[in-house]
């Protein structure tokens, strides 16, 4: 059974809820228009709607035609980027450098659809939760909607999440069970040494040189210290210290970020940080200092409900159409807090083949793929909360 028909129906409703997100993109935990837009649509569904958690977040409460003790969630991501948008269309951005340039705008929007939908037929058995987040990218929204008692207030058996991938032909999807997107953390070192006149080196201690040896040294983390049957990744994305050519500044401060699947890598990668960067800087009579801060763990998607999430989009897109085995992305994704708190699964679906990439000023999200996202929500409700014949 392929696009439910009465979805593609209101597909140029879709596609207008889409274009006006896309027009009024907000940030992290500002998003007060998109929550509105989001609680009136399910209001005018007749869904019951519960705001506050997380600020803005919104979830939406309905109840299938049949009873029935067990409930599920389904999550979708509101938030934008801080990007300037470079694309022409009528519905770009109106507010200037912010931007849907991750495809938030259609995640909700699919979202939406698919609670319009189940809101008119309600054939399932016991309740459905839609919820949608503030802030996943950077600042965790979910993990504050788990700590504000997301799933204490909305008890469920499993959540589910989906996010459009570009590069992956638009309406296929992909996912695994396991470990499906890596966890995030990261770092600064702040070297310390003794500033000097650069023509007197002697006289100081030069901390430039030391950072480049930590940045060099830091590599060896994942190369040495790490199973080499292990994924992690270790990147120093940033290095600043002085001002000018003649003068050997007293402090040069290194960041980046690190990923990996496991938290016992997560620890290792931490203690590797410590030792290589104070080894370093120890040798070279400099001084760091460290902070290493733990942002999101892995998405790891539950065996059982990783199976039920492929059947449903197979039951969409055609068995042919679905990659049961993803190879695993080092990408992160804050729905890992909702699946550290409940079982449930996390698929890709593509957002087409052409097309810029996530967090590119020129991405946009693909409207074509609207009603299949949609789809692909309402049948796992309706095959989840499957009422007895
Ligand atoms: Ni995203």
């Amino acid at each position: 059974m392929p696009i439910v028909n009465r979805i593609a129906d209101f597909h140029k409703d879709l596609t207008a809820w889409r274009h006006e997100l896309h027009a009024h993109p907000e940030t992290a935990f500002e998003e007060k228009r998109t929550s509105e837009f989001v609680a009136k649509r399910l209001q005018e569904f007749g869904i019951e709607v519960h705001r506050g958690l997380a600020g803005t977040g919104v979830v939406g409460t309905l109840r299938g035609n049949a009873p029935g003790p067990r409930a599920i969630a389904l999550r979708a991501d509101m938030d934008a980027l801080h990007i300037h948008e470079q694309n022409g269309v009528d519905y770009a951005s109106q507010n200037a450098g912010r931007m849907h340039a991750c495809g938030h705008d259609g995640h909700t929007t699919m979202l939406l659809g698919a609670a319009r939908y189940l809101a008119e037929t309600r054939n399932f058995a016991g309740t459905v939760h839609f919820v949608f987040q503030p802030a996943e990218e950077n600042e965790g929204g979910g993990r504050v909607m788990v700590e504000d008692g997301l799933f204490e207030k909305f008890p469920v058996e499993a959540v589910f999440g989906m996010h459009n991938w570009p590069g992956m032909q638009a309406g296929k999807f992909a996912l695994r069970a396991g470990p499906m997107m890596a966890s995030f953390d990261i770092f600064e070192i702040i070297v310390t040494g003794k500033g000097t006149h650069a023509a007197l080196p002697h006289l100081g201690i030069d901390p430039v040189v030391a950072a480049a040896q930590i940045a060099t040294g830091l590599q060896t983390i994942t190369s040495r210290s790490l199973a080499p049957l292990d994924s992690a990744v270790v990147s120093v994305t940033q290095i600043h210290g002085g001002d000018t050519w003649n003068v050997i500044p007293d402090e040069v401060v290194l960041r980046g970020t690190t990923r990996s699947f496991k938290p016992e890598l997560q620890d290792a990668i931490e203690a590797g940080i410590r030792r290589v960067a104070e080894g370093v800087a120890t040798a070279m009579g400099a001084s760091v200092k460290i902070r290493y801060e733990r942002r999101y763990p892995a998405t790891v998607n539950t065996a059982a409900e990783a199976e039920t999430a492929a059947t449903t989009a197979s039951e969409v897109v055609g068995e042919g159409n679905v990659d049961r085995d993803l190879t695993p992305t080092m990408g992160s994704e804050d729905f890992a807090f909702m699946l550290q708190a409940k079982p449930g699964a996390y698929v890709f679906i593509g957002n087409g083949k052409n097309g810029a990439g996530l967090h590119n000023a020129h991405y946009d999200f693909n409207d074509e793929i609207l009603p299949v996202g949609a789809s692909y929500w309402a049948r796992l409700v309706e095959r989840v909360l499957a009422k007895r014949a």
